[in-house]
């Protein structure tokens, strides 16, 4: 074909309209080629090959033509994005390097089929979007198609898309206004959008790309530029949305800590206030319960059996009153304990393995009447048994665990074996201990294990448990001790707490 002088450039006025029409079917051409190229090499009829890409290379030159026809160079003279180069494959040796062969494309589909979405196709021209979609389905997306705009935004809304292939030539509405609606929709705004334009089209595309567009591609579809923008577009999708759920999570985690650190406050809080008119109504009730032993009043009562059985009355009632009241007046201390925040003891040196001993002689008796036998293996240590921390401390956290073996792990009253291993360690360049206290009883249930250090989390409140026992040795664990607890629990086997705490306690 012989070139056409620029001086032949058709009106301006209806070489738009009419160069979409002409363009449209040879795009066409281009596509199916190409697709048949495809099933060509997968059915293993490569004969075809040079003749399919005999008529791919005739259209694309009609396209070439088409163009410099209707050149209007103002408006295809754009800035360079990305390193592509806008001009049509075979126009320009720079692009040439994107021209698809099938070997090329059969080679990428392993890394494609990898990053699969679900793309909506939207374009007027039906072949156009057969054609798109089945090129899609084949390199392992899941599409849909929409003619147009608005058809498009229903679709949207209906159902979750990855990535919006969009036509900006389009009746009713065009690209632009689909684009702008997406982009000011808060629910569609993150689904990234492509705009499909004619190479002559690309004054707009950059208009699109400053409201929002992720990127474009030209038609003729280019292979290769195809599948590396939707790559690309549906990655940076993936970061995006790895990066919100992540954001979101540590939101999340720190809303519980926030609430718990509430909830551990209003406790303290309420405690202390409580504490004084406990103590007060305490110290009254001794007295009253002093004075009533007198044996004046005794004297005084002894006139009648109706007198007398009124005072029996009184000193049960209130003997009862005082041991309630003191039984108040220690939960509302163990309460008070919930808050370590405020460290009242002092750091001090001790032997790690001695002290172990001294917090479980401390259960002996417990331990005798619960017929738990408790082993010590502190042979693990093999740096310096030497502890600066709080003894006060590690004792409570010892006693809560033995308190709740003797409590839960063996309901049948055998009593059973509980095993303490003292080890040493180096962590993150710090020299810590771990503590675990293993027993073989009962366990605890995997919906239960999720729960036993949330605050009044407890399967004992008939037998006096308030649930905030393991609270209690979590909260001196991570604050006082600067160190860690985890367990483990198998039903029927037992469970297994585990404390790690640094021989050094940091200031
Ligand atoms: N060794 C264990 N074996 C079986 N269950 C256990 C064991 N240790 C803890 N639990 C479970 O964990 C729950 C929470 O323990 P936690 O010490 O916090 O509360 P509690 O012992 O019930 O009450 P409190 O310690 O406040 O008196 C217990 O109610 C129990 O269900
Ligand atoms: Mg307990």
């Amino acid at each position: 074909m012989a070139d056409i002088p620029v001086s032949k450039t058709i009106d301006i006025r209806v070489s738009s309209s009419l160069r979409h029409n002409l363009r449209t079917p040879l795009n066409q051409i281009i596509g199916y080629s190409e697709i048949l190229e495809e099933e060509a090499v997968n059915s293993g009829r490569e004969d075809f090959i040079p003749d399919l890409q005999r008529i791919n290379q005739a259209a694309r030159e009609m396209v070439i033509r088409l163009d410099a026809m209707f050149a209007t160079p103002a408006k295809t003279d754009l800035p360079e994005t990305g390193g592509a180069s806008f001009q049509s494959a075979s126009n320009s040796g720079t692009s040439e390097q994107f021209r698809s062969t099938p070997s090329g494309l059969s080679s990428q589909k392993g890394a494609l089929n990898a990053c699969l979405g679900k793309i909506l196709v939207v374009d007027d021209s039906e072949p156009n979007r057969d054609m798109l979609s089945r090129r899609l389905v084949r390199q392992g997306y899941i599409t849909a198609q929409a003619e147009n705009g608005r058809v498009a935004l229903e679709k949207l809304h209906d159902e979750p898309f990855d990535l919006v292939l969009l036509d900006i030539m389009m009746p009713e509405m065009d690209g632009h206004e689909t684009l702008a609606h997406i982009k000011a929709d808060k629910h569609l705004m993150n689904i990234p959008v492509i705009m499909i334009s004619a190479q002559t089209e690309l004054h707009s595309v950059v208009r699109c790309i400053d409201m929002g567009a992720d990127d474009y591609l030209p038609k003729p579809f280019n292979s290769v530029l195809l599948w590396a923008r939707l790559r690309a577009s549906l990655e940076k999708k993936r970061l995006r949305e790895q990066e919100l759920e992540h954001h979101e999570q540590t939101l999340r985690s720190e809303a519980t800590l926030e609430r718990l650190l509430a909830l551990t406050q209003m406790v303290a809080g309420v405690a202390h206030e409580i504490n004084t008119p406990l103590g007060i109504a305490s110290t009254a009730i001794s007295i009253i319960n002093g004075r009533l032993s007198l044996p004046k009043i005794k004297a005084l009562f002894d006139e009648s059996n109706e007198a007398r059985e009124i005072l029996a009355d009184i000193l049960e009632s209130s003997s009862l009153l005082k041991s309630n009241v003191l039984r108040a007046h220690k939960l509302v201390e163990t309460f008070k304990k919930i808050a370590v925040g405020q460290i009242t003891e002092k750091k001090e040196k001790a032997n790690l393995p001695d002290l172990v001993e001294d917090a479980v002689g401390l259960f002996r008796i417990n331990a005798r009447q619960a017929k738990l036998s408790i082993d010590i293996d502190t042979s693990g240590i093999t740096g310096n048994p030497e502890w600066f921390g709080y003894p006060g401390y590690l004792t409570q956290v010892i006693m809560n665990f033995l308190q709740n073996i003797e409590r839960y792990a063996y309901p049948d009253g055998k009593g059973g074996i509980v095993n303490i291993t003292v080890t040493d360690r180096e962590q993150n360049n710090e020299a810590q201990f771990v503590v675990v206290v293993r027993d073989h009883g009962i366990g605890i249930s995997p919906e239960n294990l999720t729960k036993v250090f949330d605050p009044f989390f407890t399967t004992g409140r008939g037998r006096g448990g308030t649930g905030l026992g393991l609270s209690i040795v979590n909260n001196i664990m991570t604050s006082a001790l600067k160190g860690s607890i985890s367990v483990t629990s198998e039903p029927g086997h037992g469970s297994a707490f585990t404390i790690a705490f640094p021989k050094i306690i940091p200031d």
